[in-house]
């Protein structure tokens, strides 16, 4: 039995379907903070079944022990966290404790259930501003770092390390995601923003279905081919298909290994709001913006090392990710509170 801390979220809930489809028995832990019901029963239509799902805090070391206790779990996919940049800006030790305090308190639960497989989502953001792209996953990690957010998953990967340097019988993945957009082909499921989108993709489907009235683009004046900053988009069901490879490893793996989930393509503002116009056949209407402050010009993955160890590669293209988050969107103009 895996348990899914955060499950019932945006890459959790894609994660379901892929783990389902192998026929691997998982268990849902979510607060729900930043999620619903509504989403997980979306996956057991999808999926066919019912879903093993327990309200509660990765913070709460009670209710967690009560979860190992009725339970025999065998490895932990860690997606509980928090992810909004700007509010970890201004409420940092909010970010800390969910973050990284959370991590701790289910890393002590797991070491007294001897449970010591986890796979940990992590992000590109550890990288900073990097020297060089394609980013490996050998590049200098943890400086220059500008909001809390990015800190607390670097804290996050250097206590996962230390846990492992004490005790060898720890089974690591760190997965550092790029930018991942798009939804589950049927239009069920998706990325569901609480507030005002602060990710582009998001924005620029709500711009479409004339929820929002105009993207700003943030800054044409970068060391890029048309000015604007150059990511690196993932298909979020590519990307939950790194997890079920990444489960297939855990007890072959003898150090914490840290693996890159990105296509390895790298595509500007420009580039995906045409994209997604063509996908849509709707237009987006934008501006263009000052820079956003603590933003990079350039992030795209070297996926090598995830093609090696995992056996894993991206498939999916851009256009079949504006198409799959148009779906989604058009098809769930307010997401999962229709
Ligand atoms: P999400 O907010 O949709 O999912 C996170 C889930 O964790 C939510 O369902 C939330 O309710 C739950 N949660 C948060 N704090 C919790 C706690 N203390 N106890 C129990 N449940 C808790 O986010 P997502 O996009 O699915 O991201 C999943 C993970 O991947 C996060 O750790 C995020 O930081 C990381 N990540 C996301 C992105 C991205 O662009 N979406 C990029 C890199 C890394
Ligand atoms: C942001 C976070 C990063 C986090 C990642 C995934 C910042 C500084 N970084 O990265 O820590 O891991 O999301 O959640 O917030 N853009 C616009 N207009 C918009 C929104 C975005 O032009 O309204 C541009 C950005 O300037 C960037 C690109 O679109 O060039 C992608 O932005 P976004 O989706 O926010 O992702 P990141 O900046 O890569």
């Amino acid at each position: 039995m895996v348990l899914i801390t955060g499950g019932a979220g945006y890459i959790g809930t894609h994660t379901l379907i892929e783990l389902a489809k192998d026929n691997i028995d998982f268990i849902v832990y979510d607060n729900l903070y930043n999620s619903s019901k509504e989403a997980l029963k979306r996956v057991e239509q999808i999926i066919g079944k019912k879903i093993t799902f327990i309200k509660g805090d990765i913070r709460d070391i009670d209710s967690l022990k009560k979860l190992f206790n009725s339970y025999k779990i065998d490895s932990v996919i860690h997606f509980a966290g928090l992810k909004a940049v700007g509010e970890s800006v201004a409420k940092p030790l909010k970010y800390y404790d969910n973050n990284i305090n959370g991590t701790i308190k289910l890393l002590e639960v797991m070491s007294q259930f001897n449970c010591k497989k986890i796979i940990f989502s992590s992000s590109a953001t550890v990288y900073g501003d990097p020297k060089i792209v394609p980013i490996s996953e050998d590049s200098q990690v943890g400086v220059g770092l500008t909001n809390p957010y990015g800190k607390s998953k670097y804290f996050i990967e250097e206590i996962l390390k230390d846990l492992y340097s004490s005790d060898n019988e720890w089974k690591i993945v760190i997965l550092r995601y790029f930018n991942p957009i798009g939804a589950h082909e049927s239009g069920l499921i998706g990325e569901d923003p609480n507030d005002i989108p602060n990710n582009l993709m998001p924005y620029i489907t709500q711009v479409a279905v004339g929820k929002l009235d105009r993207l700003s683009i943030f800054g044409d004046d970068y060391n890029t081919h048309d000015g604007t900053g150059v990511r690196d988009y993932i298909h979020v069901v590519d990307l939950a298909n790194g997890h079920l490879k990444a489960l297939k490893i855990l007890d072959k793996i003898n150090k914490v290994e840290e693996i890159n989930l990105g296509t390895g393509k790298g595509y500007s503002v420009l580039d995906v709001v045409k994209a997604f116009e063509k996908a849509s056949e709707k237009r987006v209407n934008y501006k263009i913006a000052k820079r956003r402050e603590g933003d990079i010009a350039k992030c795209y993955a070297n996926p090598t090392k995830a093609k090696k160890l995992l056996n894993w590669e991206a498939k999916k293209d851009l256009e079949q990710m504006c198409k799959d988050s148009w779906r989604w969107q058009s098809q769930n103009p307010n997401g999962y509170s229709n």
